[in-house]
């Protein structure tokens, strides 16, 4: 069997390394890939990225199956264009895509079929938008409506940081036409989770809970970046907060899906915050999250192809997830700046009998050399019998590793103070 993947990242590497297990898999494409899935095992980077020439090239190759990992080609519809083609592909269609493409689509969505989220406003006019922020409770939240590259939110403490962001958003358009409508929701406090899961449209099946860190520094302080590090499961994540993420998020997400008449084969990721008053809905991705791909894939004990191949034919309702004991730790290696300006081009030592998995992320292969070519450059993981020996490993791990201004933070899997406070607040909540 023949697969090709779309993407360039850490969690592409990751998908690679997973899909390659599989016996059945004789030959993987990466489209483009990166130093990393040069070197994997089956695994070949082409230099394509348009539509139509990835679909040229599917038919040429006689490619059994195209996966996606980004979000970008998901809403600009290369899963319709392919089928159109009878390629096989497993990702949702342009319109299921909105579900990220679109903030006011998805909350609209989440309204609709009674999915607990914040409470929202849309505007499309900044006036109403600046008159709206006189009136409403602090901090408030406010986000682009379109793709921001993980920007697009922004936390107001006050009236001045709301209007500033609103000015930037819909009268300087600095995502260019991606905010220049927005949404201004309610601010939630507690504990963020990252669930995955796969889907074909009549069953969502959830993967482990996954616990990302997004911001640059220890103790979740700095800009928020794509993500730092990750430990799956997720220690907050306990089967009351299960069993709230189904009747509350899952079941009426998987209702609107259905009523909505959607092709929805592929990954629904969701963004959840665990607060004081419930389980909340923050966002849906239509994809893996990265590097909670890393972390995730490396603890799962399934053949991931087979349930992707399960979604496509429609028969996850009798599938089940098998995943191995014990936690995974994934710590982010990224170069120094990052997520600002940050210098590339530095090679990039391994020691050998590493002890953890490493996935590429900004990596090229020059002349058989690895270099650095991006903000987050590998990812480390390591999986052990419990947290704590996960944690240590992944960090046992990362000293194999050097290249020049390499920055990671010291604290994945440790829980901030704020993540601290939200969850105690929580706990006296229930014991009143
Ligand atoms: P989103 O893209 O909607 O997930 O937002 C990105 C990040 O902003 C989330 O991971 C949260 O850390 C934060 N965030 C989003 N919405 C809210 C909210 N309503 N209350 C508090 N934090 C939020
Ligand atoms: N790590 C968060 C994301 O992939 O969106």
């Amino acid at each position: 069997m023949k697969v090709m993947i779309i993407g360039s990242g850490g969690r592409e590497h990751a998908l690679a390394w997973k899909i390659a297990e599989n016996p059945k898999v004789s030959r993987i494409y990466c489209a483009p890939g990166n130093g990393g899935t040069a070197l994997e095992h089956k695994c070949e980077n082409i230099d394509i990225t348009d539509i139509k020439a990835l679909i040229s090239f599917a038919k040429a190759e006689s490619i059994d199956l195209t996966i996606v990992g980004p979000e970008e080609p998901l809403t600009n519809g290369i899963v319709d264009e392919f089928k159109k083609e009878n390629l096989n592909i497993f990702g949702p269609d342009k319109r299921a895509a909105m579900l990220e493409g679109s903030k006011i689509f998805s909350k609209n969505f989440m309204k609709k079929y009674g999915v607990k989220t914040a409470e929202y406003e849309c505007f499309k006019d900044v006036k109403e938008a600046l008159n709206y922020i006189n009136f409403c409770e602090y901090p408030v939240v406010i986000k682009a409506d379109g793709l921001a590259a993980g920007k697009g939110v922004v936390i107001c403490s006050t009236r001045e940081e709301a209007v500033k962001a609103i000015e930037d958003f819909m009268i300087s358009d600095i995502f260019k036409g991606a905010a220049l409508e927005i949404v201004i929701e309610e601010y939630l406090e507690g504990v963020e989770a990252s669930i995955l899961s796969i889907t074909d449209g009549s069953t969502i099946l959830p993967f482990l809970s996954a616990k990302d860190h997004k911001q640059i520094y220890e103790n979740d302080m700095g800009p928020n970046t794509g993500g730092m590090g990750v430990i799956a499961p997720n220690p907050y994540v306990d089967d009351e907060v299960m069993k709230s993420f189904n009747e509350d998020i899952l079941l009426p997400t998987l209702r609107g899906i259905q009523s909505e008449g959607m092709d929805y084969k592929g990954i629904i990721f969701f963004g959840i915050m665990i607060c004081r008053k419930g389980v909340y809905l923050l966002e849906y991705n239509v994809r893996m999250g990265d590097p909670e791909t890393q972390a995730v894939l490396s603890i799962m004990e399934s053949d991931f192809l087979e349930l992707m191949l399960s979604s496509l034919s429609e028969s996850l309702h009798d599938t089940e997830i098998r995943w191995k004991q014990g936690s995974c730790c994934a710590i982010v290696a990224a170069s120094g700046g990052y997520p600002a300006f940050y210098e590339k081009g530095y090679p990039i030592r391994i020691k050998e009998n590493i002890p953890g998995k490493v996935f590429a992320a900004g990596v090229n292969l020059n002349n058989g050399i690895l270099e650095t070519s991006g903000g987050r450059v590998l990812c480390v993981t390591a999986c052990g019998n419990d947290l704590t020996s996960a944690i240590e490993k992944a960090y046992e791990a990362v000293e194999f590793i050097d290249f020049k201004n390499m920055y990671y933070r010291k604290d994945i899997g440790k829980i901030s103070e704020n993540c601290e406070k939200a969850f105690k607040e929580q706990e006296s909540y229930e014991l009143v």
